[in-house]
């Protein structure tokens, strides 16, 4: 099912028309699809089939409770990158056992927490993390289970920004000095070693650097295996991409295929991340035109979200489709930079856009599941906007519009 469609040339949620959301929670606001988060999430763990497997989802991508508690109902797992992932996982009724700790800055308290709530493993990525993580084991009496995230050098061919699995990225154990790594994790009192893992990057559209991943992985599992070293399971971290634009994207089933194919003959569980397939496609930006103001040089259609609100096009310069909510365009027909209010040129949400608009116009910024609400801020004291979730007829307020008194919850006036 495609959750976004028009009806009578008005965009619908779902059975829900976008305008009457905003009529009710404002504008901007995001708007997400929870039928297309079960899909999404369904078609990953489907396409596993009998194979003993974990999705555990990104949850940088969007860590909402209500998105989480969606996915954690259906089974999921969760990949984390702080503590304050992990209480959101677990007040969302998310499991630690199925919660995996990645990033390469974990500090103590933070380790500590996750070994108290049980986390599955840390995957280490940096040579004293493991001593850090086996000292504070040993203070709390327990056995510490780690991964490895080793950084397998490939390219994986998506925007630098994004792209982590190169040897110049500061992500991940050097291959070469994984097996060094395992043996040393192998002689410490309070580790446990479970499994390998890897990441190489995000937004990416073709499997054969996934597999070019593998296959270095397997090579070193291989010698892991010679020196007395057997894994539980190997993750292959997230990355897979959506459609923004005219992308040809792999199907979640055609990738785990193409993994589980050249996996056929071991039986470790298969771990993957996904973040941005999983919930990308399922939620949009809607935003309101305040002013059009063309110029000599550019056209510009001043809009009510900005960079704050989705910083994507301005750090990445990301192209995501922009389209009107109500396409009957009684408007005016132009090339039409979409910008926010926001005092920086960067402060754009699409350049170039034919539409057909007038002031109070309601627009769809696409694809806005992912990496959007997640990377907002309050830049230019703009309070964060409502986030809203829609299954068939039904509405859910998920996440209240910050208030203006919130902007500075916390501030004190020095004495
Ligand atoms: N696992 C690890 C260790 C990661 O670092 C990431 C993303 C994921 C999984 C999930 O990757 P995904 O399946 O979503 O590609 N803000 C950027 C994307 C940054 C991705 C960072 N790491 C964007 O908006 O494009």
């Amino acid at each position: 099912m495609d959750a976004f469609t028009y009806q009578a040339n008005k965009l619908y949620v779902e059975n829900i028309a976008v305008e009457t959301l905003v009529e009710r929670y404002g504008s901007p606001c995001y708007i997400y699809s929870k039928t297309a988060l079960m899909q999404r999430f369904q078609a990953f763990d489907q396409a596993f089939g009998a194979r003993p497997h974990l999705i555990c989802y990104a949850v940088k991508a969007n860590s909402n409770l209500a998105l989480l508690n969606v996915l954690a109902q259906l089974g999921s797992g969760f990949d984390i990158v702080s503590l304050g992932e992990l209480k959101r996982v677990l007040a969302a009724g998310g499991q630690a056992n199925k919660t995996v700790f990645s990033g390469v800055g974990k500090r103590a308290d933070e380790i500590r927490s996750a070994l108290e709530l049980g986390i599955k493993c840390f995957n280490v990525e940096v040579s004293a993390e493991l001593d850090r993580i086996n000292h504070i084991a040993g203070e709390l009496g327990v056995i510490a289970p780690v991964s490895f995230r080793v950084n397998p050098d490939v390219d994986a061919k998506t925007h630098p920004y994004i792209s982590t699995g190169l040897k110049e990225n500061k992500f991940g154990i050097e291959i070469h000095q994984a097996l060094l790594e395992y043996q040393r994790a192998a002689a410490m009192p309070n580790i446990k070693i479970v499994g390998i893992d890897c990441h190489i990057g995000s937004q990416l559209t073709d499997i054969a650097p996934f597999l070019a991943a593998l296959e270095k992985l397997l090579a070193l599992v291989e010698q892991l295996s010679a020196v007395g070293i057997d894994l539980e399971h190997i993750d292959l971290g997230g990355g897979l991409g959506i459609c923004y634009n005219q992308e040809q994207a792999p199907e979640p089933a055609e990738y785990i295929q193409a993994l589980l194919s050249r996996l056929a003959n071991s039986n470790y569980t298969v771990l993957l991340e996904p973040g941005r397939a999983i919930v990308g496609n399922a939620g949009i930006l809607v935003t309101r035109v305040e002013y059009l103001k063309p110029t000599e040089h550019k056209n510009f259609a001043i809009v009510d979200a900005a960079m704050n609100d989705l910083i994507r096009p301005s750090l990445y310069s990301a192209w995501q489709n922009i389209i009107p909510v109500d396409k009957t365009g009684a408007g005016d027909e132009r090339v039409w930079d979409i910008v926010g209010p926001v005092c920086e040129t960067g402060d754009f949400l699409g350049k170039n856009r034919t539409l057909a608009l007038k002031p109070g116009d309601l627009l769809a910024i696409c694809s806005a599941g992912a990496y959007g609400f997640s990377m907002s801020s309050q830049y230019n004291s703009r309070p964060r906007v409502a986030e809203i979730m829609v299954q068939d007829d039904k509405v859910q307020l998920i996440r209240a519009r910050e208030t203006i008194e919130q902007l500075w919850l916390g501030e004190q006036l020095m004495v």
